[in-house]
């Protein structure tokens, strides 16, 4: 079975469940890492939770959310071989499979999106990477990891 793993802090909570409920209809396996609690967390701390988690293994992708989606993803981009895309909608959920191959995707719980989120998770899911010129790019984004630029 195909497996997620998902994290949040308390200015997400409601879409989260949404989107693990709908990941969970789909058929996915969700790991679901919290939190549900209104009490307040520290993002960074949820994002390296999940994002190591997801490193190690047997996860097809990972889902993080915070109130702005800003803060959780810029925390997951920081782990070395994650790839976290934050998108505004399903153009850029599709494209942040198609062209950039992510790893993980950010939503925030406070943002008024134009788009229905979990159409944008869908998205994302029924895509798939294009590779050729974009695993070039791919490549350099990862070469960054290395200190090499
Ligand atoms: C928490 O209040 C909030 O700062 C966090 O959820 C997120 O929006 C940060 O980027």
């Amino acid at each position: 079975m195909s497996k997620v793993v998902v994290a949040n802090d308390h200015g997400a909570i409601e879409l989260t469940l949404s989107i693990v409920a709908h990941l969970e209809e789909r058929g996915f396996e969700v790991n679901h890492l919290g939190v549900t609690s209104p009490d307040s967390v520290d993002y960074p701390d949820m994002a390296t939770k999940a994002c190591g988690e997801y490193l190690a293994g047997g996860y097809d992708f990972g889902i993080v959310c915070c109130g702005t989606g800003i803060g959780i993803s810029i925390s997951a981009n920081k782990v070395d071989g994650i790839r976290c895309a934050l998108p505004q909608n399903i153009f850029a959920a599709t494209m942040a499979k198609e062209h950039n191959n992510a790893n993980f995707i950010a939503f925030g719980g406070r943002i008024e999106y134009s788009e229905n989120v979990l159409d944008m998770v869908d998205a994302f899911i029924d895509s798939s990477f294009q590779g050729g010129r974009h695993q070039k790019r791919v490549d350099k984004i990862m070469a960054i990891e290395g200190g090499t630029c």
